[in-house]
């Protein structure tokens, strides 16, 4: 089993609200004080990053014998941290083949050189996402960016030679607590080989939701192999999902192409009509994120079957007292069958049968097992506003019980790329745990609308 409760001064993933993180921030730069122990200003910078950063936001993750330590190669506790980090390869192949090293010591070259940076470097998203499709997420997994302050801070001990001793970076940077928040939104660039797709802009009225579908055939007959997808949206996005349809789509119901179908009328009612093809929707990719950018991996392409197309659905859920626009672009790109080794097939796990009783907080957990063995590549959470954690066990087998999976964020949960991938071998299963804090006088089921909820694994495996 993993150790996720490390005991700590200051573990802001266990407070989870973002407001109590705000007032605690203080007491932050205090920790540790009360019981005697060194100031900050007196510290070596990298027991200041040890205590202040990796020790608060990494270690519940990069900790000995956990799965997540085991997929990245990567420990951070204050025994050896510095020497994993400092002068070694990264685990990544990717960030290897590119000649990076995690933390190395010729200081401004190494910045350039140092994945750990690329890894943290929120503000620098943009590039690493687009540049870098198999360089995984921007640490720390599903939790806040670090502050502008703490990379900085992180910045300055990298270009003085990153030494395990001494003082080379002003601790009065970690008192700026901004974080990188937003990209800009810009349309993508059409891929050389594949599909793009383009949604909106609309509008989204005041305090509403707007889902809608949108059906855009493809006039290829031959399979198609996809090798990777991007997505940009708008801010204000709830999600975006590509589906395609089953095989077995009554004739009246299958949708008109080409047109907006909103899944609510203007007087907030479901229209039945639209309700109905969603019944057949197979789910081929999708993301809660405002930029994704997703390859499978080397030789891996997902097939969709020719003469199918895809039924593009954006949600918008509008908090605000202004109209908001919504608009999506989307890549779909195709690599030939001849370059294709192993076809991935879609995880679509979902508990739709729950009721969470009002003013409680509920854990649901559902057990799902799988009949073939399969080497499981990508996994995300999809649930509403009212899930606080989210995890995923292995149940049977090597490793019974391991943690695979944590989210702790509904709107932006973690896309996990596992490579090596997790091998479940047949009769083996994954259990999802989810917790709920219904804070409403009503009981919440499954349900559509971003005020019901879900609870929903996806991801992507292949069979041997
Ligand atoms: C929720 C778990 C989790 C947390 C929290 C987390 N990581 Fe990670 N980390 C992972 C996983 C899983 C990987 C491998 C997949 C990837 O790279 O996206 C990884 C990979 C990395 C890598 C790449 C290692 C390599 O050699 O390929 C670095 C560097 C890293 N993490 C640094 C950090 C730092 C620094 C923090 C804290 C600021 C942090 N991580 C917090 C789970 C986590």
């Amino acid at each position: 089993m993993n150790n996720l409760n490390v005991d700590m001064c200051f573990n802001p993933r266990k407070l989870r609200d973002k407001l109590l993180l705000t007032l605690l921030v203080g007491g932050v730069l205090s920790c540790g004080k009360d019981d005697g122990s060194v100031p900050l200003d007196q510290m070596a910078t990298y027991d200041v990053i040890q205590t202040q950063i990796w020790d608060t936001q990494c270690i519940n993750c990069h900790v000995s014998g956990s799965t997540f330590a085991k997929q990245s190669d990567l420990i951070l506790t204050s025994d050896i941290s510095y020497s994993q980090l400092v002068n070694r390869q990264p685990n990544n192949k990717s960030a290897q083949e590119d000649g990076l090293e995690l933390v190395g010591q010729e200081g401004l070259p190494s910045l350039f050189k140092s994945f750990l940076w690329e890894k943290i470097n929120a503000n620098d998203q943009e590039h690493f996402y687009s540049d870098h499709p198999l360089y995984g997420a921007i640490m720390p997994l599903g939790g806040d960016f670090l502050t502008n302050g703490q990379l900085e801070f992180i910045r300055d001990w990298i270009i003085n030679g990153a030494p395990s001793d001494g003082m080379v970076a002003d601790v009065t940077l970690l008192e700026d607590e901004s974080r990188f928040e937003e990209l800009e939104f810009e349309p993508l660039t059409a891929p050389e080989s594949g599909f793009q797709f383009h949604l909106g802009p609309f509008e989204v009225e005041p305090n509403r939701d707007r889902e809608l579908f949108y059906y855009e055939p493809i006039d290829i007959q031959e399979d198609i192999f996809i090798s990777q997808v991007e997505i940009v949206m708008r801010p204000g996005s709830h999600h975006f999902i590509f589906y395609t349809f089953d095989d077995d789509v009554p004739i009246h119901i299958f949708p008109q192409e080409k047109t907006i179908r909103d899944l609510y009328d203007a007087n907030d009612q479901v229209i039945a009509n639209n309700l109905f093809p969603l019944l057949y929707h197979q789910f081929v990719a999708g993301t809660q994120w405002p930029r994704m950018n997703y390859r499978y991996p080397e030789g891996v392409a997902l097939k969709l079957q020719g003469g199918k197309g895809f039924d593009l659905n954006a949600h918008y859920a509008n908090r605000t007292d202004e109209v908001m626009v919504g608009e999506i672009y989307g890549n779909i790109h195709t690599v030939p069958e001849s370059e294709v080794q192993h076809v991935a097939e879609i995880l679509d796990l979902n508990h739709d049968d729950f009721s969470l009783p009002p003013q409680q907080v509920t854990t649901l957990t559902k057990d799902f097992f799988f009949n073939d063995k399969i080497n499981i590549f990508q996994l995300f959470s999809h649930a509403h506003e009212h899930m606080t954690e989210f995890k995923v066990f292995k149940v049977g087998g090597v490793g019974d019980g391991d943690l695979l999976y944590i989210a702790y964020d509904w709107e932006h949960p973690p896309i996990l790329e596992l490579d090596p991938p997790i091998v479940l071998q047949a009769g083996e299963g994954l259990r999802l745990e989810a917790t709920y804090n219904n804070w409403e006088n009503r009981t919440l089921r499954f349900g559509l609308r971003s005020t019901d909820e879900m609870m929903i694994l996806f991801g992507a495996y292949y069979k041997d």
